[in-house]
């Protein structure tokens, strides 16, 4: 009860983000459907899974796939356990960090990856590792498949798509909708969220968090790690999913 009201009130905070949080929902599920055609038992991990959402979209979709979600927040990760224990299982790591890829204790190679507004949030050191490892991590054949907002690379149709998309954010409202800030303070109010919100560490701001990657850098780092070929399926301003092929 607790879980399902913080997990809704989680995912209208989020789309305050992600307008497109859905739509690129979906795309990332046909994209790994599509790559995942004719497997039997595929394996997916959902990459800084906060509570779970996508991790509990991709089940409802491809429900014959086992899927890994991993983030470094405890908090997030018992809201998903509670809210989504079907749809994965939920691993606290910390992604680019030592010993992360064995943390998952994953049972083969990976048949997708999958992140949804999560990746801005590394370093481009962890960034770099996270791409390695997962590289090393996916099957031949297999895929990254990563939906997120990308820092404009400052051309004249960069900025006009930033503007396209803050007007396209007003009409839908979403500046009004509660913020990351507000939600976590709001978190750290609910006595039942005690405990799970003391051992964490001092919480990175979302709007503050970004690592400044362009969509430019990230295909470089991408193509440097072993993906061989990487390139976008999905765009709105600059909102966007990528999708790399190991
Ligand atoms: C904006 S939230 C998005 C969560 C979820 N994917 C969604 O769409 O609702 C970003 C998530 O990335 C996680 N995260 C950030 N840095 C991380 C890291 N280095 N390792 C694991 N998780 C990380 C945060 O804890 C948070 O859950």
């Amino acid at each position: 009860m607790t879980a399902g009201r913080w997990v809704a009130r989680w995912e209208r905070q989020q789309q305050r983000y992600a307008i497109d949080r859905e739509e690129r929902f979906t795309v990332i599920a046909d994209v790994v459907e599509h790559v995942l055609a004719g497997r039997d038992r595929p394996l997916v991990a959902d990459l800084g899974c906060g509570p779970g959402s996508l991790a509990a979209r991709l089940a409802g979709r491809l429900p014959y796939a086992t899927v890994v979600a991993v983030d470094s927040d405890p908090l997030l990760l018992e809201l998903g356990r509670a809210h989504h224990a079907d749809a994965a299982r939920f691993v606290r790591a910390t992604l680019g960090a030592d010993g992360w890829t064995a943390a998952l204790e994953l049972p083969g190679p990976l048949d997708a990856a999958v992140s949804a507004t999560a990746l801005h949030c590394l370093s481009e050191g962890a960034l770099r590792r996270t791409y390695e490892d997962l590289a090393a991590l996916l099957r031949p054949g297999g895929v990254l498949v990563n939906s997120d907002m990308l820092r404009p690379d400052g051309s004249r149709t960069a900025r006009i798509a930033q503007h396209v998309g803050r007007r396209r954010a007003e009409r839908q409202g979403t500046p009004d909708r509660e913020d990351w800030d507000s939600w976590w303070a709001a978190a750290a109010r609910d006595p039942e969220l005690a405990g799970l919100l003391a051992p964490r560490p001092v919480q990175q701001s979302a709007a503050g968090g970004h690592n400044g990657l362009t969509l430019r850098r990230h295909l470089a780092l991408l193509r440097a790690a072993g993906f061989h070929d990487a390139g976008t399926v999905w765009q709105c301003s600059t909102d966007f999913v990528l999708v790399a092929v190991r």
